[in-house]
């Protein structure tokens, strides 16, 4: 067990939220119990239909998937596109609310290291859903203050996200992540958390970003903007993750783009403490699983070495 200051983990390596829905068991290629810890779907208060404009099914194994892959291919003009070296998402917070993922994945995903991403539009929606989680056996909660497809800015108030943090700190018993966006000023939002007592910040969420039809110039998702991910924005996520380790000692969580060892690596020798698998699993579905198989055990030497050179 490796202890993240107050997040114990079997491994350094993880799932982003969204990648892998809840964590459900899945038989194919995934195995979501190898991971260090599987970050589900950013639960809301009630559940929600983002901009799929159709009500999130209940997951349940491999039919989940494949439900959700239709409901995906079916939208996917407005909600996900691909784009070169990654993807533009603007699923806005599609998800099944917090109370049917306690009653109906939460006790199937018994053998899963479980981070519970939460975002919420009122700091009491926040607060409910800590409370409810509180008793729960999962690692760790993750506060979504950056989904970049919902139109409310956590980040945008300093003074805002402090209090949020504050009062999240005071309501959960379990350890508390911080995933940030790189807008603004995320290195005083970083300080913030670290001096609030959050055990560790995730860093990156996905980039805002704008595509549009070249004929028309309307945009071709529906929430106008959407979240880019994958390759393309590894250098940048390598750059924050690299700025915060200077400035902040709580763990960081690194991702944004990682699709290989070499990869991961890269982010560790950034200043990572651990490092986070998103949207890999939608081309390469296999290779997180492979990745944590034949490198869990070295990760865990690099850190360590690296550790050793920065003393
Ligand atoms: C389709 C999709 C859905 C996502 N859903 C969420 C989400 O619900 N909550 C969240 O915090 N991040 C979400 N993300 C962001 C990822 O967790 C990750 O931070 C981001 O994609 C960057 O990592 P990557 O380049 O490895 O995908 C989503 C990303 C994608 C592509």
């Amino acid at each position: 067990m490796t202890n993240l200051n107050g997040i114990k983990v079997k491994n350094r390596l993880f799932v982003s939220s969204g990648a892998l829905a809840y964590g459900s068991k899945q038989k194919l290629f995934i195995d979501p119990t190898i991971f260090g810890a599987i970050t589900t779907r950013t639960l809301t208060l009630e559940q929600r239909q983002g901009n799929f404009g159709v009500s999130p099914v209940k997951p349940d194994g491999i039919s989940e998937q494949i439900l959700w892959g239709i409901q995906i291919i079916k939208k996917r003009p407005t909600v996900l596109r691909k784009i070169p070296g990654g993807w533009i998402n603007a699923f806005g917070w599609w998800n099944i609310g917090v109370e049917n993922y306690i009653n109906d994945v939460y006790p199937k995903t018994e053998e899963v290291s479980k981070i519970v991403s939460i975002g919420g539009f009122s700091i009491e929606e926040y607060l409910e859903m800590i409370r409810r989680l509180n008793d729960l056996a999962i690692i760790a909660i993750e506060i979504d203050v950056s989904c970049p497809s919902v139109k409310i800015d956590w980040e945008k108030d300093v003074l805002l996200f402090g209090k949020l943090m504050k009062q999240c700190r005071e309501t959960s018993r379990h350890p508390l992540i911080v995933k940030l966006s790189i807008k603004g000023d995320y290195l005083t939002r970083a300080h913030i958390a670290e001096d609030i007592g959050i055990n560790a910040v995730h860093a990156i969420n996905t980039i805002r970003g704008l595509l549009l039809n070249p004929k028309t110039g309307r945009p071709l998702l529906k929430a106008k903007y959407g979240g880019v991910s994958g390759e393309r924005i590894k250098v940048i996520a390598l750059r924050v993750v690299s700025e915060m380790r200077q400035e902040i000692d709580i763990p960081i969580f690194g991702g944004g783009g990682i699709y290989n060892w070499k990869d991961c690596q890269q982010f560790f020798w950034a200043g990572a403490d651990a490092v986070s698998f998103g949207s890999v699993h939608f081309f390469q579905p296999w290779k997180p699983t492979w990745i944590v198989r034949l490198h869990q055990k070295e990760a865990e030497k690099l850190v360590q070495k690296i550790k050793k050179i920065r003393k």
